[in-house]
């Protein structure tokens, strides 16, 4: 099915036979408000974690980790309007209002939304209510995915391999873990890597106690406790729904670039701080060179993990390998980064780059398997 949508053949503008009214609705990093011509347009900044007192914000300093840029957001605009019109609708407190008004026909919903472990859902939500259709998964599934801890209930009722885990919701259960070290402690529902760091990596009680506490603490939220897995770590980005959902080429996180004293993790240090724009880390191989056997088992524990999450149009899949070499799936992102520079190491863009399909032809394409979907062509 692919090779339908591949770079240099036109086929996307033969695809839409209708040029539909979209919607783009979105939350913005404050930091890039000033490349907006009309600031005015777009008044109220709430941080995803907005729960938090003042306080405890500034400390979180990777607070709006998972909102996009002004850059990210021109660009999808700018792929839709190759063959529609695309009105932009912040996803603030009169986005309800708004997208009553302007009713399109269709969403293309990259939202992150506002507060609480189930924000993702706000959008989907009131898309549902006033009976508007949108790309990606429904309110359910992204409210589950938000939480690694559900998301892993899910999995391990439908055999899918995750690590052992436990969530520690106050300091003392952090005590009386029966869980075999090396632990990972993380945010039970963040995503962007917030919350993660190197020091999330321990080794004994009193580091898993102080991780806790401190994750307890900034976060406001319980802590997932998992089992280390040692192996080789793989993303996996899914296009297309029921038994057209495509896998794109795997990607494959290299470790060996980082600095000796770094644990081999994609941490919030390793995403946002030691790769960047003007000295991005070579840590991605895309197709990864694996065998086939690997690659086959790699494909299906992620297409069973779309399937029993109920995942619509696109998702990423984040998989590593535990000390048999079996995928275990790590968490399962709905709404998966698409920064438009490819210096950027966005994932989801890497591999459908690696598929032929280019940033336009990749929105393009959700927009299309969502609207089939929906039924609109
Ligand atoms: N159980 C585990 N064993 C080994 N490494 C892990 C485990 N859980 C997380 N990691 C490491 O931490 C990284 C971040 O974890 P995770 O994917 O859960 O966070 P996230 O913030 O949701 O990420 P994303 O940016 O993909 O949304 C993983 O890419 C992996 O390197
Ligand atoms: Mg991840």
């Amino acid at each position: 099915m692919l090779k339908k949508f591949c770079k240099g053949e036109n086929i996307l503008s033969s695809l839409f036979n209708v040029r539909l009214n979209v919607a783009l609705t979105f939350n913005a990093k404050p930091e890039s408000q000033s490349c907006l011509p009309d600031r005015q347009a777009f008044p109220e900044i709430v941080p995803p974690n907005s729960n938090l007192d003042s306080f405890q914000q500034e400390k979180s300093m990777d607070t709006y980790a998972e909102w996009d840029t002004w850059e990210t957001i021109n660009a999808v605009k700018g792929a839709i309007e190759h063959f529609h019109n695309c009105t932009l609708v912040e996803a603030d407190y009169t986005a309800f209002e708004k997208l009553k008004e302007v009713n399109p026909q269709i969403v293309f919903n990259i939202a992150e939304g506002f507060n609480g472990a189930s924000r993702e859902a706000q959008i989907p939500s009131m898309l549902d209510m006033l009976n508007i259709p949108y790309t990606g998964s429904d309110p359910l599934t992204l409210a589950i995915c938000l939480d690694k801890a559900r998301t892993k209930e899910i999995l391990s009722y439908y055999k899918i391999p995750n690590s052992r885990f436990v969530v520690v919701d106050s300091p003392e259960r952090a005590k009386d873990i029966d869980l075999r070290y090396p632990l990972i402690v993380k945010p039970v529902s963040e995503g962007s890597s917030k919350g993660i760091f190197s020091s999330s990596f321990v080794k004994d009680k009193a580091a898993l106690i102080n991780e806790a506490e401190r994750i307890l603490a900034e976060y406001n939220q319980a802590a997932l406790v998992e089992e280390f897995l040692p192996g080789r770590e793989f993303t996996v980005a899914i296009l297309g729904n029921g038994s057209n959902a495509e896998v794109l080429p795997v990607i494959e996180i290299n470790f060996n670039d980082f600095p000796n004293d770094f644990i081999p993790i994609y941490s919030y240090e390793a995403k946002w701080i030691l790769d960047t724009k003007e000295n991005p880390l070579d840590v991605f191989t895309c197709p990864a060179r694996i065998d086939k056997g690997l690659e086959a088992k790699i494909k299906d524990t992620a297409l069973r993990t779309y399937s029993a999450l109920r995942c619509r149009d696109w998702s990423r899949i984040d998989i590593r390998l535990d000390g048999n070499n079996v995928p275990n799936i790590i968490e399962v992102n709905p709404l998966p980064g698409i920064l438009p520079n490819p210096e950027e190491n966005s994932c989801f863009p890497k591999a459908a780059r690696s598929a032929g399909l280019n940033y336009d032809d990749m929105i393009n394409k959700v927009l299309y398997v969502a609207a089939k979907r929906h039924k609109l062509l």
